[in-house]
C-alpha cells in the first residue's frame, strides 16, 4: 500500500487531497493542530490512516512530530507540505507577519529538511510543496505572504537541484495554486476554482512526478506575465 502524510490537512486544499488520494489507495498521514478536525477526515475516509497534532510555527516540535509519524507508519513515499497562512496586509501587524514567517518560511523548511533527509536515507522518495502564483508577485496588498512565497518556490527549486546531485530518484514537485475556494480565501477573487477541481488537477501532477505545477492550470500565464511586469506596474497594480 502506498504510504503518503499531508502536513495541513485539516482544511481546504490538504482535506481536499486526502480524499482524493485515499480513493487512490493510499494510506495516509493526516497532520494540522486541529486534531478534531483530523479525526472527522480520518474517519470519512475509506482504510486505516493516521492522525497527528503538530503546529508548524514550533519548528523544532514539529519536526520531531514529523520524525515520530514517519518511523509508526514505516514506508512513506510521499511528504505534502501545504501548511500555511495568509491575508491581505491592509496595515503592518507584526503578529500576523510572524505567523506568516513562522508557518510559511520556518515551519515549511524545517519539515522540508526532515522531508529530504528521511527521502536520501530511504533511497527515494516525492516531497510536494504548496507555494502560490503570490510567489511571482512583489506588492504592498501583502507583502509578507508574497515574499513567503517567493521563498518557498525558490527553496523548492534548490531542493530539487539537490535531489538531482544525490543521483536519487527523489522527486521535489513545487505547487502555486491561484485562487481556491478554501477558507483562506475572502470574497470570490477572479479565476476562484473549487478546492475539488484545483485537487484534481494535483493529484496526477503528483502520481506523474512533476517538477512544476499551477493550479487551476490557466494561472500558467498569469505567472508569466508577473514575471514579465515592469516594477511600476506591479506596484500601481499591487
Ligand atoms: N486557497 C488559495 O487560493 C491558495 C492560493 C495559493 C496558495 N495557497 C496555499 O495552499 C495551502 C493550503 O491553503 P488553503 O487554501 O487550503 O487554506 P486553509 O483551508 O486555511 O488550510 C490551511 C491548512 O494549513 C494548516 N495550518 C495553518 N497554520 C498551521 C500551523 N501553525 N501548524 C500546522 N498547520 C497549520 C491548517 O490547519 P490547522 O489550522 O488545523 O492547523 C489547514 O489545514 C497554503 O499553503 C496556502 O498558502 C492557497
Amino acid at each position: 500500500m502506498k504510504q503518503g502524510i499531508i502536513i495541513g490537512a485539516s482544511s481546504g486544499i490538504g482535506w481536499e487531497l486526502a480524499v482524493q488520494l485515499a480513493a487512490k489507495g493510499y494510506q495516509l498521514g493526516l497532520v494540522a493542530r486541529r486534531l478534531e478536525k483530523l479525526e472527522l477526515l480520518s474517519s470519512s475516509l475509506p482504510g486505516d490512516h493516521f492522525v497527528v497534532q503538530a503546529d508548524v510555527s514550533q519548528a523544532e516540535q514539529a519536526q520531531s512530530a514529523l520524525s515520530e509519524l514517519i518511523e509508526t507508519m514505516g514506508n512513506v513515499e510521499l511528504i505534502v507540505l501545504n501548511s500555511g497562512v495568509g491575508q491581505q496586509e491592509k496595515k503592518l501587524d507584526w503578529d500576523i507577519e510572524r505567523e506568516m514567517i513562522d508557518v510559511n518560511i520556518r515551519g515549511f523548511a524545517a519539515l522540508t529538511v526532515v522531508s529530504m533527509n528521511y527521502f536520501r536515507q530511504r533511497g527515494n522518495g516525492h516531497v510536494v510543496g504548496i507555494s502560490s502564483v503570490a510567489a511571482h508577485m512583489s506588492g504592498g496588498l501583502a507583502p509578507t505572504y508574497s515574499a513567503t512565497k517567493a521563498f518557498v518556490s525558490s527553496y523548492l527549486n534548490g531542493m530539487r537541484s539537490r535531489a538531482e546531485y544525490s543521483k536519487l530518484p527523489i522527486t521535489v514537485t513545487t505547487v502555486e495554486p491561484g485562487f481556491v475556494d478554501t477558507p483562506m480565501v475572502q470574497g470570490s477573487p477572479i479565476w476562484t476554482a473549487t478546492v475539488e477541481k484545483a485537487v484534481a488537477q494535483l493529484v496526477p501532477a503528483i502520481l506523474n512526478k512533476k517538477g512544476h505545477i499551477y493550479i487551476t492550470k490557466r494561472w500558467r500565464y498569469v505567472a508569466w506575465l508577473l514575471n514579465l511586469m515592469p516594477k511600476w506596474l506591479m506596484r500601481r497594480l499591487f
